[in-house]
């Protein structure tokens, strides 16, 4: 078993969470997104061990896994497909270029809290793999075989979000990204007086596997529905939404619902960003609650804690907005609150929440900072 303490590191990788501060569940349908990396971060540490196994070990669940380079499959152990994906996927664009290796991984990142433990797993991973063999494996690579890792390994049909965020994000920086080209922009992200404020509601309900993956069905059926009559729009983020509000009739009620939220949700991200850019940052926080409600109504990926916690901060005008962030049905919400009352908010909202539902309410003040990147 490997041992933290004596463990001697030849490289050492930091791979950080993420938020959203706006454009949910659009990244799939080739949307906008405005995501920054954070420094709640997942720390892995490498070695050589000159074998064809590579075995890592989390300190976190306190236990390992054990790959043998020449069979790789996907496990029943829902953690060993982040590893094995990462290592099918860079075994597909470098044969043989992967060796044996050791590797400890140690988080702060709270697993299932919807800031994307996952993607910081698989992208420190893979960057710990591409420095430690000198694969030379591109940022966007590294970007794009975690996210297949997560396809094909996971099971989650995720969006390319989560990787991109992780990979390139930037100290005091958002990310305007095109989740169609891969375009983006860096946004100063200065609130200043507001925080960004995480309540996490400590629920994870297993729907949020399943459901994901039929949300991204249904989008495709509804694009499809969309196409017929429009085949000039290649994502439903392009489809205006008085185009969707004409062809009500033609999308039963759930499809017309997830489609109306796409299209809104991705203008909804461009005209925030307008708001930030001119430190409108009341109209911005307007832009999350609405966002919130989409998802809540249209899109229908919230849960009742989230809501309430959503619904706790409505009146408090120190709060300019709030909403659920990432898949949905359980982990945090993202809030924008003055500086000097982010105190009064927990303790206030973390009494009620507590008493309604018997659950500990947990809350991350975030730090906006770099992407994964190399530290020794
Ligand atoms: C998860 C996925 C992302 C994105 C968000 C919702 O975090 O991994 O690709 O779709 O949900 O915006």
């Amino acid at each position: 078993m490997l041992n933290k303490k004596t463990f001697k590191s030849e490289i050492v990788i930091e791979s950080p969470g993420r938020i959203n501060l706006i454009g949910e569940h659009i990244d799939y349908n080739g949307g906008h997104v405005l995501p920054a990396a954070i420094d709640k971060k997942i720390s892995l540490r490498f070695r050589m061990n000159n074998s064809n196994f590579c075995e890592i070990r989390s300190s976190n669940f306190k236990s390992s896994v054990t790959v043998n380079l020449d069979k790789i499959d996907r496990s029943e152990i829902e953690w060993h497909n982040f590893i094995l994906g990462v290592l099918f996927h860079i075994n597909a664009i470098k044969p043989n270029a992967v060796k044996g290796f050791d590797c400890i991984i140690e988080s702060n990142l709270p697993f299932g809290a919807g800031i994307s433990s996952s993607a910081a797993l698989e992208c420190g991973l893979a960057k710990g793999i591409n420095e430690l063999f000198d694969i030379g494996l591109t940022d966007l690579e590294i970007i794009k075989l975690s996210r297949d890792a997560e396809h094909a390994f996971v099971g989650t049909k995720c969006g390319i979000m989560d990787q991109f965020a992780v990979v390139k994000g930037q100290k005091d920086h958002l990310i305007l990204l095109n989740c169609d080209t891969l375009d983006y922009q860096l946004i100063e992200a200065d609130f200043d007086p507001y925080v960004v404020l995480l309540l996490n509601t400590n629920v994870s309900h297993n729907l949020a596997n399943s459901a994901y993956n039929d949300r991204r069905d249904e989008c495709d059926k509804a694009l499809a529905t969309i196409q017929k009559k429009h085949p000039e729009y290649r994502f439903l983020t392009e489809v205006p939404s008085k185009v969707v509000k004409e062809l009500k009739k033609e999308l039963p009620q759930n499809l017309f619902n997830r489609a109306l939220f796409v299209c809104e949700e991705n203008q909804r991200t461009l005209n925030a960003v307008d708001f930030l850019k001119n430190k409108a940052f009341d109209r911005f926080g307007q832009c999350l609650y609405q966002s919130h409600y989409g998802l809540q109504h249209l899109y229908d990926v919230s849960c009742k804690e989230l809501d309430f916690l959503v619904e706790q901060t409505t009146d408090l005008d120190y709060v300019l907005g709030a909403r659920m962030m990432g898949g949905g049905f359980g982990g945090c919400t993202v809030n924008i609150v003055h500086k000097d009352k982010v105190e009064e908010l927990i303790d206030n909202v973390k009494a009620a929440y507590e008493d309604k539902f018997n659950i500990t309410l947990t809350s991350i003040i975030t730090t906006i900072s770099d992407g994964t990147k190399k530290i020794i």
